[in-house]
């Protein structure tokens, strides 16, 4: 009997990248026994980052936040936040505990591809002029009494050695920015410089990491916020920890007892299940040897690392036919919104899944490629979603040890396109949480999405630090 030539295909292409996947499959497997160590893990790199500044992956970097909003504060507040694809600006109107926020608006643009590989006086004339335009516009429903100074919640999303609420010096660029001349440099001060070449009359009174900025803005709505956690293009957790268990800090009280610290987990690397594609993506990155937990678990890098699996299949397996289609040799071109678009179509020729690949990577693919497809996005981002999980449940663990957490009702604040965009990641994040706590205790742990929460938190924290008394 003859088989029909598009059957033939159909068939060889599954029987001949079935070893891949199933190796893939093995290797990214996060059974409850990795999750543990994964997350006990965790909980031992913070101990030892609280010890000594250097002590472990994770830098555990105080914040000289202690004390959050309460709800009274009042005035006029900006904010600036940048840390991945995205640059925005904010105006609030703080109302008191009665009226909360009376206005607010935004402007966001996308940050230029040359900027990030570009000087750092480009970086912050870019961020001081897209402040000026957007100051210039405030309107009737934003008022600032005589005689006082517009200021600034600055939102800057990338490891700071922080030296005071106000300032603090970047240790390194993350998530694909290479900006010459800012390491090393406090980055209040450059952004100073700029907004002075910009003659803006404006002042930075809090700089944040964007995980501080959504703890502090969801802490707002909600007194039980403890954790803050940001799945977009990198990721990062900050949460509330007591000053007594930071031997770094070497004696220096906050009033409250409790200080914010910001972990910058994107670094952890501690037994994590990688592949091989997982170590070409690093060996070829920017950043090689860093931020190992951020290249498996976030935004910037599930899509890409998808792409490498899907060029190993195509050029081992003839996943999609005899030649390998040029453009998906292309480093980055296959994007994590792409995996959770393919991975929405529930359609049963999977016509979605068709025009995604072709759109993105120029590739032709028949049914039995698009489920290949479809299964080996579904093991990225599953692997990612526990192990974010697992994180989570690490820092409750660290939480718990210092001051009973669990059986309390206590809220993860969540932020990030990755998290809010991937219904399939959030999944699985929330399993793995569930299936490490027992369905008791997390009963009690809400995984809450607060979003765009940091812009506002950024501004909060800049009137809770207000050179001004602002009870008017
Ligand atoms: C990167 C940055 C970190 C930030 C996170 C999320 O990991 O180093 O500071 O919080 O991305 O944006």
């Amino acid at each position: 009997r003859v088989i029909p030539r598009a059957r033939m295909a159909v068939r060889s292409n599954v029987i001949t990248v079935a070893p891949i996947l199933t190796k893939l499959q093995k290797d990214c497997a996060t059974p409850l026994p990795v999750l543990r160590h994964v997350a006990d893990a965790m909980a031992a790199d913070m101990r030892d980052g609280l010890a000594v500044d250097g002590g472990s992956d994770l830098k555990m970097i105080l914040s000289y936040v202690d004390s959050l909003p309460t709800g009274n504060e009042t005035g006029l507040f900006y904010a600036l936040d940048l840390g991945g694809t995205n640059f925005r600006v904010l105006r609030v109107q703080l109302g008191g505990k009665a009226e909360r926020v009376v206005a607010t608006e935004f402007e966001q643009v996308s940050i230029p591809q040359d900027l990030m590989f570009g000087t750092s006086e480009e970086l912050f004339d870019f961020i001081a002029s897209g402040l000026a335009k957007f100051a210039q516009k405030e309107g009737g429903n934003f008022h600032l009494p005589s005689g006082r100074t517009r200021e600034i919640g600055f939102t800057f999303s990338f490891p700071v050695k922080q030296t005071s609420i106000a300032s603090g010096i970047l240790m390194k660029w993350t998530k694909g920015f290479a900006v010459s001349g800012t390491a090393g440099k406090d980055v209040v001060a450059c952004l100073n410089e700029a907004l002075e070449r910009q003659r803006l009359d404006m002042q930075v009174s809090a700089l944040v990491n964007d995980t501080v900025g959504t703890l502090a803005g969801a802490r707002y709505w909600d007194d039980d916020v403890m954790v803050a956690v940001i799945l977009g293009t990198g990721t990062n957790a900050c949460y509330v920890e007591c000053v007594d268990a930071i031997p770094k800090l070497q004696g220096q009280k906050s009033t409250s007892g409790r200080t914010i610290v910001n972990t910058e987990w994107g670094a952890f690397s501690n037994g994590l299940p990688l592949t091989e594609f997982d170590r070409e993506m690093d060996a070829e990155s920017i950043n090689s040897g860093e931020q190992i937990f951020e290249k498996t678990i976030s935004g910037m890098y599930l899509g890409e690392i998808v792409r490498r699996v899907l060029f190993k299949m195509a050029e081992a397996g003839a996943l999609f036919g005899e030649s390998v289609p040029e453009k998906l040799s292309i480093p980055f071109v296959l994007r994590t919104p792409d995996m959770s678009a393919m991975q929405q179509d529930n359609s049963r020729d999977l016509e979605a899944v068709g025009s995604i690949l072709y759109d993105a990577a120029g590739v032709n693919s028949d049914l039995s490629a698009r489920k290949i497809v479809i299964e080996v996005c579904d093991t990225i981002a599953k692997r990612g979603g526990r192990l974010a999980g697992a994180g989570i449940v690490g820092i409750l663990q660290k939480m718990d040890s210092e001051s009973s957490i669990f059986g309390k009702r206590t809220v993860v604040a969540m932020d990030g396109g990755l998290y809010e965009h991937y219904p399939q990641y959030r999944r699985y994040l929330q399993d793995a949480v569930t299936e490490l706590l027992g369905s008791e205790i997390s009963k009690n742990i809400v995984i809450e999405h607060s979003k765009d929460g940091s812009g506002i938190g950024a501004a909060l924290l800049a009137a809770t630090n207000s050179k001004y008394d602002h009870d008017l």
